[in-house]
């Protein structure tokens, strides 16, 4: 009989989750909450909000659902998972201790130097005198981190005194994360270059997925603001057959064992955001679950069924897998609205859709996307994801952005540089 999944969440790597889970032969009914105009194709969207713990569970109770897939971090740190296993319910997803990788960043180094994975050295601050004072005697540029979720905008950088200074009193005192920012971390400053590496795990095991590469900056050359995400490509060449030993042998295996002895059974999707450098790679933070916008060209390379590692996942369990990659490389260009990360317009009718996935290899994600009196118009900041694979990387880099070219509406904005830093490195296959 055919498996029902519910699919938490409603950006773009929920849509190439969904687009991926509903291919299975394993699966005949696939539910989103709240999903997106995209998802829609493939699942059945319940409006329900992604952060709406007790009426996720309610639907999942109702439905009998048979495997719930949480797309983002809050609702997992919420204990999400928790509350479904609870009813009996099968999860690939943490539980709320586990999503304290993601959810906490002094418990995430206070394990990771518990257990010896390589990683910035760091000091814990709960108060701004003291955190003030270690600023002015560390080195430039430092690192500050406010402990909590913070919508990725909780790390500053600093290259000078004066920045450090009024990025902690942001988050210190004036408190502009609110309870994120009862803690910082202040750490060294790691050189190299950033890599993403995902696996899946029952807590024992792991099934990795292939490298890729985030463009967290807004601009070209990687400037101005963070954002979220715009564009992803994989493989990375950085992390060679060599790092990829290293990675596994260096982090995963110690950090699985470390959250064992800690009592905490890990199910789901660990994401390691990693600096790589002369081939050594530490951590630079944790996710609890797939990345967005990596997600997307991974899942255009994974050829085999997702179902059966995400259900092994869940139930803790993991057989022998081998996972099927495509060899080629994908890549995601991300089209946001005008403005964004600042504030943007919405309510945009979307154009060109259609056309773009005429070119071969190419998939559009929607990731904020809606429907207004029929029509596709844009209803968040990072609004599509053109996704494609080809033969070599700078084949899939042209598929993309020809197919980008041809989707309009007021405002577009895409970076133009997305797998660049790869081609640099030689990544031309
Ligand atoms: P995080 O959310 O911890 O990954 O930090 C966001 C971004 O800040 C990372 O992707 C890096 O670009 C940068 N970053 C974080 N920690 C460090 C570090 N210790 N050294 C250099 N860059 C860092
Ligand atoms: N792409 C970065 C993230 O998903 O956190």
């Amino acid at each position: 009989m055919g498996r029902s999944v519910l699919i938490v969440g409603g950006g773009g790597r929920e849509h190439a989750l969904a687009w991926k889970i509903a291919r299975s032969p394993l699966v005949s009914k696939v539910y989103a909450a709240p999903g997106n105009p995209g998802i829609a194709a493939h699942a059945e969207c319940v409006p329900v909000a992604a952060d709406d713990l007790p009426k996720l569970r309610d639907f999942a109770v109702s439905k009998k659902i048979d495997l719930t897939v949480v797309g983002p971090e809050a609702p997992l740190a919420a204990g999400l998972a928790d509350l479904l296993a609870k009813e009996g319910l099968l999860v690939c997803g943490p539980g709320g201790e586990g999503a304290r990788m993601e959810g906490s960043k002094v418990f995430m180094k206070e394990i990771l130097s518990k257990y010896g994975v390589p990683t910035a050295s760091f000091r814990v601050f709960d108060d701004y005198d003291d955190a003030e004072q270690y600023v002015l005697t560390h080195r430039l540029p430092v690192v500050i981190k406010a402990d909590g979720l913070a919508a990725g905008k909780g790390v500053a950088v600093a290259q000078t005194f004066e920045e450090a200074l009024s990025f902690l009193s942001d988050v210190m005192d004036r408190r502009v994360f609110g309870a994120a920012g009862d803690r910082v971390v202040i750490e060294e400053c790691l050189s190299g270059e950033e890599a993403s590496y995902i696996v899946f795990t029952d807590g024992h095991k792991v099934v990795p997925l292939p490298s890729s590469q985030d463009h967290k900056r807004i601009g070209d050359g990687d400037q101005g603001p963070n954002t979220g995400g715009m564009g992803a490509y994989s493989p990375a060449p950085v992390v060679t057959p060599e790092v990829e030993d290293r990675v596994l042998k260096e982090v995963f295996t110690p950090l699985l064992a470390g959250l064992r002895a800690e009592g905490i059974l890990f199910r789901g999707i660990l994401y390691a955001g990693l600096m790589i450098d002369g081939g050594a790679p530490r951590v630079l933070e944790f996710n609890v679950r797939f990345g967005d916008p990596e997600a997307q060209p991974l899942f255009l390379r994974l050829k085999s069924d997702i179902v059966p590692l995400l259900f092994q996942c869940a139930q803790g369990k993991i057989t022998d897998a081998v996972m099927d990659i495509d060899p080629r490389p994908a890549v995601c260009v991300v089209m946001s609205s005008g403005g964004y990360p600042g504030g943007y317009a919405k309510g945009c009718p979307i154009e060109g859709i259609g056309e773009a996935e005429k070119e071969p290899g190419v998939v559009v994600f929607h990731a904020g996307t809606a429907r207004k009196e029929g029509r596709l118009v844009t209803g968040g900041g990072r609004v599509l994801g053109v996704t494609s694979i080809g033969d070599t990387l700078p084949d899939a880099i042209a598929r993309a952005y020809r197919a980008a070219g041809k989707i309009h509406w007021e405002g577009a904005y895409f970076r133009t540089d997305i797998g660049r830093k790869a081609l640099a490195r030689g990544g031309t296959r």
